[in-house]
Order: C-alpha cells, then sequence, then structure tokens
C-alpha cells in the first residue's frame, strides 16, 4: 500500500477499549507514514460520505456474542466499496486474567457478521482481531482492578500492534484464536439473537440515576446514540440504549447504577403473571402445527409482547420514584454497581468521546 493512500478507521466504543484500539493502530501508521484517521460511530457525527481510503477498519466491542445494533446498522449502511479497497475488523471483547492466566471473551457472531456483509458489499478482507481488552461490563461484574487493567492492556497493546504491522504489509491476517473459535462462535449465535432483545428491552431499562444526580447531562451529551433523554431534570433512557456503559463510568457524580434489585423483583413479578401460559396454551390449540414449527419463536414473542409494557410503565414509575430521597437511596443500595469499581479503559476519558458537531 502507497503511504499516500489514506486510512479511515470507524469506532464504536461504550468505554473507550475499541478507541484505544483505533488509536494503537494510526500509531502504527503513522510512524509508517500512513495518514490514518480516527471516527467515532456516533448519532451526532455528520453521516459517512464515500471515501477514497485503500484501507478502512471498524472496531467494536462484543455486545451479548454480536455487535451493538447501532454499529451494525452503521456497516450496513456502509457504501459500496467502488476502488478496490481493503477492510478489517477489531473486535473488543472481555478480556480477564486470573491469577497469571489471560482469559478471553467470546465474539460470537461480531466478526463473521460484519465480515460477511462488507465482502457482499465487494471489499477485499485485510484481516480480523478479536482483541481481549479489559472487560467493562460492569452491570454484571465489579471493574477489574489497575493493576490487571494495566496488564491486559499493556499486552494487547503489543497483539494490536502486530496486527496492524501485518496489516499494513498486506498480509492477510485471522489470528489463530480467531479460527479456533470459529465453531463455538456458531454454536452461540442463537444466543445472539436473544441478547438482542434482553439486552434492548431489559438490561438498558434497568439503568437510573439516583438521587445524588446534579442533572450535569454529560451522560446524555456523551451518549453515542442519544438514547438519554432527561425528563424532570433527570436522565431518562430510552430503548435505543445499547447498554455500552459509557454513561455509567462517566458520571463524574457516579449516581448512575444498575438497579438490580428492581430487576430482580421486574423478573419476579414478570414470571408471577399467570396469563402468559394461558395464551401459549391457547396457540398450541388454535394453531399447534404452527406452535411445533417453532416453539421457542413463539415462547419468546409472547413473553416480550407482555413484558415490553410491564417494562415501560415499571421503569417510568422507578424514574419518578427515584426523585424522592428515600425510594432513591433503597434502589441505590440493593444495586450491585454502587458497590462496584468502575471502568474507562486506560488514557480514556469522557473527553475523548468527541463529537464532531458539539
Ligand atoms: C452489554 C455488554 C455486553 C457484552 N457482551 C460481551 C460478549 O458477548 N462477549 C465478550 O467477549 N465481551 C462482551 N462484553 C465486554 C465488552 O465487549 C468488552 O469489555 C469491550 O472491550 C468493551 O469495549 P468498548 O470499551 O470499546 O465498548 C460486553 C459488554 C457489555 C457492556
Amino acid at each position: 500500500m502507497d503511504t499516500s493512500e489514506s486510512i479511515e478507521l470507524y469506532t464504536f466504543s461504550g468505554t473507550g477499549n475499541s478507541l484505544l484500539a483505533a488509536n494503537w493502530f494510526k500509531t502504527v501508521a503513522n510512524d509508517k507514514g500512513y495518514t490514518c484517521n480516527v471516527n467515532l460511530i456516533d448519532k451526532r457525527n455528520p453521516t459517512l460520505e464515500t471515501s477514497d481510503a485503500k484501507l478502512i477498519g471498524f472496531l467494536y466491542p462484543a455486545h451479548g456474542f454480536s455487535l451493538p445494533w447501532f454499529a451494525l446498522k452503521f456497516i450496513l449502511r456502509f457504501p459500496r466499496a467502488t476502488n478496490h479497497c481493503s477492510i478489517f475488523l477489531v473486535n473488543c471483547r472481555a478480556g480477564m486474567k486470573l491469577y497469571k492466566l489471560f482469559t478471553p471473551g467470546l465474539s460470537g457472531v461480531a466478526i463473521h457478521l460484519p465480515l460477511l456483509i462488507l465482502w457482499l458489499k465487494g471489499y477485499k478482507i485485510a484481516g480480523a482481531q478479536p482483541l481481549d481488552m479489559p472487560s467493562n461490563w460492569i452491570s454484571i461484574h465489579p471493574g477489574l482492578r489497575k493493576k490487571v487493567v494495566d496488564s491486559i492492556t499493556e499486552r494487547c497493546n503489543g497483539v494490536m500492534k502486530n496486527f496492524a504491522q501485518k496489516v499494513l504489509q498486506r498480509k492477510r491476517t485471522f489470528p489463530f484464536i480467531y479460527l479456533a473459535s470459529i465453531p463455538l462462535d456458531i454454536a452461540i449465535a442463537p444466543v445472539a439473537l436473544g441478547y438482542f432483545i434482553v439486552g434492548r428491552f431489559f438490561l438498558a431499562k434497568t439503568f437510573f440515576a439516583s438521587h445524588t444526580c446534579n442533572g450535569c447531562k454529560l451522560c446524555a451529551e456523551k451518549c453515542p446514540v442519544n438514547a438519554i433523554t432527561f425528563r424532570h431534570k433527570r436522565p431518562y433512557w430510552t430503548f435505543n440504549c445499547e447498554s455500552c456503559m459509557r454513561c455509567m463510568n462517566i458520571c463524574p457524580k457516579k449516581s448512575i447504577n444498575t438497579g438490580h434489585g428492581y430487576a430482580a423483583a421486574i423478573i419476579i413479578g414478570i414470571s408471577a403473571i399467570p396469563f402468559a401460559q394461558q395464551i401459549t396454551e391457547g396457540i398450541v390449540h388454535i394453531a399447534p402445527k404452527t406452535y411445533a414449527l417453532m416453539p421457542g419463536l413463539i415462547n419468546l414473542t409472547v413473553v416480550t409482547l407482555i413484558c415490553l409494557p410491564v417494562m415501560w410503565i415499571t421503569y417510568y414509575l422507578l424514574q419518578y420514584l427515584c426523585r424522592f430521597k428515600a425510594f432513591s437511596s433503597l434502589i441505590m443500595l440493593t444495586s450491585f454497581t454502587y458497590y462496584w469499581r468502575r471502568y474507562l479503559a486506560p488514557t480514556i476519558s469522557a473527553k475523548s468521546f468527541i463529537r464532531k458537531n458539539s
């Protein structure tokens, strides 16, 4: 590749891992004399125009064994290849470290799906790299200790630099870990579909701001998908939320939490609703053949149709009641995230997520 040709990197990043990986790539490219631009995939950035770049990279996290819907939509809308352009993908996953052992995350279809889409759009595939950055999913585990974060990040920096060198030398690069996990990735694909519904309609609806929120609106300003609106001077998460964890980790007051106690109450409440079983039995009675054909899908649809209005109403109530200190304290104290460490990638802060028109 000629150094006069530019490289465009597009990154969706919740807590900065993918952004950091893009910056690492850019450093290698700049050292070799290439012009390399890092663009955030962000709702308020201007829409994409076809570029004459000869190499394009997409860097994004794994979410529920797939990629965030917003990032997938971006790739789906990406213009078709016009100039023998190559692409590469970097999927940041949940890396951990147990004693001295680095444990990998799992991409599921997060690489295969975009790879297929971009190949069908006519792009040449330069490579794909799963990157096991420190896990940021602090709704389900505490943020990792700084020492662990530093050691995982240092390792990933090396992996990324190596990958960047190979891609820039035009060597097609698919690391062993990517190829070895393909059977597991495919086996887990149905879970990715389930997560798509659970993530959007349930997980995102467990976020709340406690009474300590001072309404600074940083969360809404920095949300990559504009999912946070303000109601009665308090943040409110819409169904657009990708659960990327940015808001929770940049909140200066640490007011944003996942309501674990609230989520448990909702699950118990919904499972106690008697008519889901009756509706399903009704369907079995009316259309036994259709039910036999796709029982999983029908059950999921029934549960979703019941859960959606329940989630919407209870979430509205939760947000309303959180304005009162006694209620907010109760929800806050039953939230694990209140006690847990937060996470942002090293060297990344709220300021790193710059929007072109903000
Ligand atoms: C909602 C959510 C779902 C996740 N699902 C997965 C997953 O399926 N597999 C995985 O390896 N990591 C998963 N992770 C971890 C992130 O992919 C990982 O920490 C990534 O490095 C974050 O990158 P970012 O800071 O650029 O958003 C998930 C994280 C979140 C917040």
